[in-house]
């Protein structure tokens, strides 16, 4: 394993790879293949890419139409909520725009409570409404 020897060299190293990177490949993309010795080199601090902006009508309502409103639209709207729409949603006050953790629809589908039958939502449904309530819950 590491020695104190090869910790400070691996230090070193990689102050010397991040200066290469930032003097002379200012482009991402250009970083070098073929750089001994950097596989474990810790990635320089870049800036987290921003997440695709999430969208109401193509990527959440899609989930509350196929989980959700058969209990909560139409002829069924279990706790007076409709999720049918993004007016439906705003008017069942269950999000609070900018803050996933004080919304009820994400509450709900984090602790399992909803779908109140069937398989619960995947990781990666709850993150998408969970996202769209912190990007501000925009009727996009
Ligand atoms: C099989 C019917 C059914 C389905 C499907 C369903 N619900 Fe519900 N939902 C209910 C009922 C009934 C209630 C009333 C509270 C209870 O009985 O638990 C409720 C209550 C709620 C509440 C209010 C909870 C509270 O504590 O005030 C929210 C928010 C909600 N549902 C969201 C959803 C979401 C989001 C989905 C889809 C991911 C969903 N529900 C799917 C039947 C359903």
């Amino acid at each position: 394993m590491f020695n104190r020897y090869s910790l400070t060299l691996f230090a070193a190293l990689a102050l010397v790879l991040g200066a290469c990177a930032s003097a002379t490949e200012p482009k991402p993309t250009s970083v070098p293949t073929a750089a001994p010795a950097a596989p474990s080199a810790p990635a320089a601090p870049t800036a987290a890419p921003k997440p695709a902006a999430i969208s109401f009508s193509k990527d959440v309502l899609p989930i509350l139409q196929s989980r959700c409103v058969q209990c909560h639209g139409g002829a069924r709207t279990s706790a007076g909520i409709d999720l049918r729409t993004y007016a439906s949603l705003q008017a069942a006050q269950v999000v609070t725009p900018g803050k996933a953790s004080a919304s009820k629809l994400v509450e709900v589908v984090v602790n399992g409570l909803m779908p109140k039958q069937g398989p619960k939502l995947t990781p990666a449904e709850i993150k998408t409404i969970s996202d769209w309530v912190d990007a501000g819950a925009p009727d996009n």
